[in-house]
């Protein structure tokens, strides 16, 4: 659940370390100092320069593109939303650009305040246009954000291949950028004394101390090596899917390594992101289920990955370190050959059994064992009750998916997020055998032809260059997730060869991709589904919509804080989710589909016409399951950022119309519960306007399966039965990519499940270490 936008994708974020941070350049054309960078793909120049006064409000930057870029911007807080951003195009032999401002990941619109003037130095030739520009009154702007000549900061850029609709136009509309990236900044260095002489166009005399000349950037540095380490297996990612892969091969005494791209996560981990009233109990975002909605609203969002332009975790847990925890024992359908696994996969059970044995769900989260904040639920359950839906335990029966209804199911533990961080890994790090390397980014896997021998990482400790070395018969295992894994897979040659082409017009990872010949085609990215999901927001007079869980981060209200404090117990040991429901539809090609439901109380986002108590709202999110038949396609820019190529929700019109039945069934019977009020969409707009208009990224659920499918021709799966890469020896994938489908429910608890039945074949297939 949950869903975000496109464009920067971002909001800020501090803390992280850039592949870029800028440095000082001297533009050989107007002679100007600039602190900036090149960026790798694109070859576009970005620089800032600033006065030497620390209370200056001005400054000097510049834009040096190739003329492939139809238009270049820059976001000065390195976020999209609530930031001052800038964006710029040639026109003839002018330049022209505007400043702009986005409340949400959408087109941004003009934005008043600062001064931009074109300094002459500007050009268009026929390889590239410049454009350089004084910025009045930009060193803050709405919201609070600005910035510090004295500190730091962060920039983002967007590029575009695609002309805006029309150049002489200031305010000109645009599509959604090509690509988008970051850089760091220190601010102090961009500081010049001869600021003054630049704004009159001539460089004035460079400071000794500045004597920088080239326009390059980043170095890379050759930093210490050490003898490699070699591995039985070597696992990439720390989410639920490499967690438990990591575990069970430990277990069965293999030397494991596990690389974690994040940093810690909950407390137990040694993650130190408390709230200020948690800091006293030593507990982080990630630990307490209550803190679940502040993900979404924190201006400093670290966690989420940079590169991806969909929400997924970077860190550890992955996914299972900041979702809603929703987590469902699999239906024997979610493994059927109708859902595209394999026959050997069907008998799920045993695997199941040992997820629930090592992590079990609970639909009462307090440790008090009652229930709290279940108005919206039970608000719900009268309107369901009336249309033949009955009430059960959801996880004692996991195959019962039609006209039913129960408490959401969680895997919290004792009042806190548990997941398979708190269990399995906990047992694996316990092993001498294995070894856990946070912070270390995989770019590819080394191959000899079909034979893996390592993978290469950003850190020179692990080895020459970075590359950990297998022993003889090791494997490699990608649990990366449905966007990191795809990721690798292409910059180690392995996909389709659009995608490897596009490694290739990388400078960095071009140069380490295998020859052409030793390409690997297969469907890698292709066929990748995720829920479409539909908000219906109400107003009912007995709702808490708990501020909207605004408040919960910096300002809780006291008692359930204390409460929760003092025995994990409360609304705080709950997410917001509170009831689920399933219903299966007929569909005219025959296809059975299953919409799901999730109750909560607060909402998103609301657009009505009628007034309404904000205190009262709360949410019924609609989506499709098992049995939709509409695709996507996950892919990267040359510029290696992970997005869809092809959106996945509702391109199928069978989807879309049982969608639309199952909302107009939820609606149905509104007014046989007094009070109840549908508020988005409200009276002014049909069921099938609101999904007409509804933006479709926003209808993803961040349950993206299928970029590397389990299956049994590689011409229509990218893993075999034992979740091996085709046309490979010992590569192997195990996390949500593999999921040829989408199960009945939120999809971690069939991962998992999974990612047993998965740890247990590749145990069992010979020729391994
Ligand atoms: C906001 C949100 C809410 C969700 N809510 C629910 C829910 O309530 N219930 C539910 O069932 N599902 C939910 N999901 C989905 C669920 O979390 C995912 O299906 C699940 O986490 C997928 O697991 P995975 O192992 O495939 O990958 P991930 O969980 O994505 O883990 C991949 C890991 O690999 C690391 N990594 C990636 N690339 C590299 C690299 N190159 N080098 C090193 N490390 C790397 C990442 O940092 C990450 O830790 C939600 C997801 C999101 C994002
Ligand atoms: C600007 O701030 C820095 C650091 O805060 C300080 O060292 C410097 O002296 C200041 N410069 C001026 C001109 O005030
Ligand atoms: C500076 O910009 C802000 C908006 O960011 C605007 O409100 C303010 O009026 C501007 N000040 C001047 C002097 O133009
Ligand atoms: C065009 O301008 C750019 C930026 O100043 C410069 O690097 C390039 O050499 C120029 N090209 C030509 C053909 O003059
Ligand atoms: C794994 O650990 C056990 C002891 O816990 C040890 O006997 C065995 O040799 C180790 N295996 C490897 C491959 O390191
Ligand atoms: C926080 O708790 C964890 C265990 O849950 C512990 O390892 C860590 O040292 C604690 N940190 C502090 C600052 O108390
Ligand atoms: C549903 O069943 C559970 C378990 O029997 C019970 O605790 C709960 O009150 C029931 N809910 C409703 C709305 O009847
Ligand atoms: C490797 O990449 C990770 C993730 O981006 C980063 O945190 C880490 O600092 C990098 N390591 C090195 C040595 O650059
Ligand atoms: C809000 O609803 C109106 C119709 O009631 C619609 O025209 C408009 O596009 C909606 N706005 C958004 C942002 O969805
Ligand atoms: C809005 O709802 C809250 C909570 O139910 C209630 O206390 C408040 O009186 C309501 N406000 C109005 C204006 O009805
Ligand atoms: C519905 O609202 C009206 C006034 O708005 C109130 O008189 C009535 O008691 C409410 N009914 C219920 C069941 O809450």
């Amino acid at each position: 659940m949950k869903s975000k936008r496109l464009l920067f994708s971002l909001l800020p974020f501090v803390g992280t370390a850039f592949a870029q941070v800028a440095a000082p350049y001297t533009d050989s054309g107007n002679g100007f100092v600039f602190d900036g960078i090149t960026d790798p793909t694109y070859g576009v120049t970005y620089g800032i320069v600033l006065p030497q006064a620390n209370t200056s409000t001005e400054f000097i930057g510049e834009i040096v593109a190739p003329i492939a870029a139809k238009w270049v911007g820059v976001a000065f807080g390195g976020a999209m939303i609530g930031d001052l951003l800038l964006v710029a195009w040639p026109n003839g032999n002018d330049i022209v650009a505007s400043t702009r401002w986005a409340t949400d990941y959408i087109q941004p619109t003009e934005y008043d305040g600062p001064t931009l003037t074109t300094l002459p130095s500007s050009l268009v030739n026929s390889t590239h246009w410049k454009y350089v520009y004084r910025c009045q009154n930009c060193t803050s702007w709405q919201g609070g954000g600005g910035i510090d000549p004295t500190g730091t900061g962060v920039f983002a850029w967007a590029y575009s291949s695609v002309g805006v609709d029309d150049p002489s136009d200031p305010e000109s509309t645009f599509q959604e950028h090509t690509d988008f990236g970051f850089f760091g900044i220190n601010f102090p260095d961009a500081q010049n004394s001869n600021y003054q002489n630049y704004l009159q166009g001539n460089p004035g005399t460079p400071p000794s101390s500045t004597t920088t000349t080239t326009t390059s950037t980043s170095t890379t540095t050759t930093g210490p090596t050490a003898s490699a380490t070699p591995y039985d297996y070597i696992i990439v990612g720390a989410g639920p899917g490499g967690i438990i892969a990591a575990d069970r091969l430990s277990e069965a005494g293999k030397k494991v390594l596990l690389l974690e791209r994040g940093g810690p996560s909950t407390a137990e981990t040694g993650g130190t992101y408390d709230a200020p009233w948690t800091q006293s109990a030593n507990l982080t975002k990630f630990d307490v289920p209550g803190l679940f909605e502040s993900l979404f609203t924190d201006p400093n969002d670290w966690w989420w990955c940079k590169d991806i332009t969909f929400f997924a975790g970077c860190l550890l847990g992955g996914g299972t370190s900041v979702n809603g925890a929703l987590y469902w024992y699999p239906a024997d359908s979610d493994f059927s050959t109708e859902n595209g696994w394999p026959q050997s996969w069907a008998n799920h059970q045993p695997y199941t059994s040992k997820l629930q044995q090592r992590l079990p769900s609970t639909d009462h989260p307090s440790t008090d064992g009652k229930r709290y904040l279940e108005e919206s639920a039970n608000v719900v359950v009268q309107l369901l009750s009336k249309q033949g839906y009955s009430n059960i335990t959801i996880n004692d029966n996991p195959n019962s998916k039609d006209h039913v209804y129960g408490y959401s199911a969680f895997d919290f533990i004792n009042g806190e997020r548990a997941g398979p961080v708190a269990t399995y890994f906990q047992t694996a790090k316990a092993r001498p055998n294995f070894t856990y390397k946070d912070y270390v980014l995989v770019s590819q896997v080394v191959r000899n032809g079909a034979t893996i021998t390592g993978v290469r990482t950003n850190d020179t400790s692990l080895g020459p260059n970075g590359i950990v070395p297998l022993n003889p018969n090791g494997r490699v295992i990608l649990s990366a997730g449905s966007f990191g894994t795809p990721r690798i897979l292409f910059q180690s040659g392995i996909g389709p060869t659009d995608m490897i082409q596009a490694v290739q017009a990388n400078p960095t990872a071009g140069a380490n991709l295998p020859a052409q010949s030793d390409w690997i085609n297969l469907p890698v990215g292709q066929g990748v589904s995720d829920n479409p999901s539909i908000n219906l927001v109400f107003t009912h007079p007995s709702i808490d919509a708990y501020e909207n869980w605004a408040d919960v981060w910096s300002d809780p209200r006291p008692a359930d804080a204390q409460q929760y404090l003092t025995s994990r117990s409360g609304v705080f040991a709950g997410a917001s989710p509170k009831l689920n429901f399933w219903r299966a539809y007929g569909g005219n090609d025959g296809f059975t589909r299953y919409a799901q439901g999730t109750v909560r109380p607060g909402a998103a986002s609301v657009n009505t016409s009628l007034p309404y108590n904000a205190s009262q709202i709360f949410t019924i999110t609609v989506y499709l399951s098992q049995g939709i038949q509409s695709r996507g396609r996950v892919g990267i820019t040359s510029g290696l950022n992970a997005q869809a190529i092809t959106n996945p929700w509702l391109t199928d019109t069978d989807d879309k119309t049982v969608l639309l039945q199952a909302l107009h069934d939820v609606a149905d019977n509104i007014k046989s519960i007094p009070n109840l009020t549908l508020i988005t969409p409200d009276p002014t707009m049909t069921l099938e306007q609101y999904v007409d208009a509804y933006d479709p990224s926003t209808m993803c659920s961040n349950h993206w399966v299928g970029s590397a499918k389990i299956g049994t021709s590689a011409s229509n799966a990218v893993v075999d039965q034992n979740a091996k890469v085709f046309n490979t020896n010992n590569l192997f994938v195990v996390d949500a990519s593999i999921i040829p489908a989408l199960p009945i429910g939120n999809p971690h608890g069939q991962l998992m499940s999974a990612a047993e039945q998965a740890a247990a074949k590749i145990l069992a297939l010979a020729g391994g270490p």
